[in-house]
């Protein structure tokens, strides 16, 4: 679907989100010929600076985010052709006739907050009080879009009282990755599974979004935070969602998010057996108390759960939740494990359950284990393979331009479609559910276990399944 023209407001613009994705993202659109010549993208922040050193500045961002092969000299001038820089003050006056002055008439607009939370209410009001965004203008926010549902009902307010819920674009990344929207195609564009997806076949479902890196230059964020509330309310929420949804009636914004929304209010209370939490221990890197520079702190780097949803599709089967950092290896999966055979009309031991499983990243792609005969002459054994399909493998060089998240999103609020991101009832359901799973374990005082680096979390992680007689995938890159 063509772009149409459009001004383009960061705010944050010179900041590290800005820098490492949204400008690069852009960047990487205008190189595939999918930026149309009358687009242009205003930087907008506080420091003082002219157009020609915003330039030089996101220059230098693309030299260092961008991967070799993807920089070319010629578009790269291209692209910063089409910078500008304004300078504002969110919570003042200053910049703001400026900025109106910018924009242009007769292009779509949008306004990315790359910005903390606390400045969301600030630029939509004067957005609208300076006559800049009008009732066609788009913003676009980002996570964390509150700590609870206190705040998030807050900041939907701040937003609601200027904008439109149908003007306003939440980003959560994990929705613009290609295979996560693979999910869907996989789900609802082929007969094969969909008759399968529900608990009489269905033994238990596994997310797992694991990371090497450790917390970084982001402690005080982080500490704040921890991995329910960094990842699980967000992204592997919305993974969850998309695999336990209904069917929506069009691939479109109201009826998948109305069926998404569903899938967040069915979602059980959690018990206190149900939540291991875990923070690494010292290791290769200092741990993660020095690195958020807290001897005391509670919060976890890693967190595993088992969750039930209560509806008839899924009535008694768990999905079990685990996300950390600095664990073995950077692997994101989900897998499908079906129930086993009912009966075996074979000698010897029965074949393994058959698994589907989903590869966010690295290597995207899908596996599906089943249940062969070994090959030779000694009889019916049965082994289990892989039917293995890495979208590199199947797709060649397609597979090659899979955009990153932000590029297919930013284009997607500039064609105006809201299916991938998130609606204010959503974001509040998911706190609603988050926050009591929290304040249980802040009331019992939980300490979170320590684990080595390196590994797949602590000890109780795997004991959550073996005690349901089932395990955990390998994690493996
Ligand atoms: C972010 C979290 O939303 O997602 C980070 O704040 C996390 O803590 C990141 O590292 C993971 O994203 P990705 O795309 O690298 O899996």
């Amino acid at each position: 679907i063509p772009v149409e023209p459009f001004d383009l407001v960061i705010f944050g613009g010179t900041g590290d989100l800005a820098r490492r994705k949204i400008l690069p993202g852009l960047y990487r659109r205008l190189a595939d010929g999918q930026m149309p010549p009358e687009a242009r993208v205003i930087g907008a922040a506080r420091s003082d600076m002219d157009d020609a050193a915003f330039r030089a500045l996101v220059g230098e961002a693309l030299e260092e985010f961008l991967p070799d092969n993807a920089k070319d000299p010629e578009r790269i001038a291209e692209f910063l052709e089409l910078l500008s820089y304004v300078r504002v003050d969110a919570t003042g006056e200053d910049g703001w006739a400026a900025l109106k002055e910018h924009i242009r008439e007769g292009t779509v607009h949008a306004f990315y907050f790359s910005v903390g939370p606390s400045l969301f209410g600030p630029i939509a009001e004067r957005l609208k009080s300076q006559g800049i965004a009008d009732d066609k203008s788009r913003i676009v926010v980002e996570k964390p879009f509150g700590k609870d549902l206190q705040t998030a009902r807050a900041l939907n307010e701040s937003l609601a009282c200027h904008f439109d819920e149908t003007q306003i674009y939440r980003i959560d990344h994990y929705l613009g990755k290609e295979t996560v929207q693979n999910l869907m195609a996989v789900r609802f564009g082929n007969m094969l599974f969909e008759p399968l997806w529900n608990s009489r076949y269905v033994d238990h479902i596994q997310i797992t979004v694991a990371e090497t890196v450790g917390v970084g230059g982001r402690g005080e964020y982080y500490d704040r935070s921890g991995a329910m509330r960094d990842m699980v309310q967000n992204h592997l929420l919305q993974l969850l969602c998309l695999i336990a949804m209904e069917p929506p009636g069009r691939f479109e914004d109201e009826s998948v998010r109305d069926e998404k929304l569903k899938v967040i209010r069915a979602l059980k209370p959690v018990a206190p057996e149900d939540i291991v939490r875990g923070q690494y221990a010292d290791g290769d890197e200092p741990g993660y108390k020095s690195a958020v520079n807290n001897p005391s702190s509670k919060t976890e780097s890693f967190i595993a759960l088992r969750l039930g949803i209560a509806n008839w599709r899924w009535s008694g089967t768990p999905f079990y939740l685990r996300t950390g950092k600095r664990l073995k290896a950077r692997a994101s999966e989900i897998a499908v494990v079906f129930k086993d055979a009912p009966h075996s009309i074979f000698d010897g031991p029965p074949g393994q359950s058959n698994v589907l499983s989903i590869r966010l990243q690295p290597n995207e792609g899908m596996e599906m284990v089943v249940t062969i005969k070994e090959p030779g002459p000694g009889g019916m054994r049965l082994i289990q393979v892989p039917l293995d399909m890495s979208f590199a493998d199947a797709l060649g060089e397609q597979a090659e331009d899979i955009p990153d998240a932000y590029e297919r999103l930013i284009m997607d609020v500039i064609r105006g479609n809201q299916t991938l991101f998130m609606r204010g009832d959503e974001v509040e359901a998911a706190w609603a559910w988050t926050d009591p799973v929290i304040e249980g374990w802040e009331d019992r005082g939980a300490t979170p276990s320590p684990y080595e680096q390196g590994s797949t979390g602590p000890e109780e992680a795997l004991m959550l399944l073996h005690q349901d007689g089932r395990r955990w995938r390998e994690i493996k890159a």
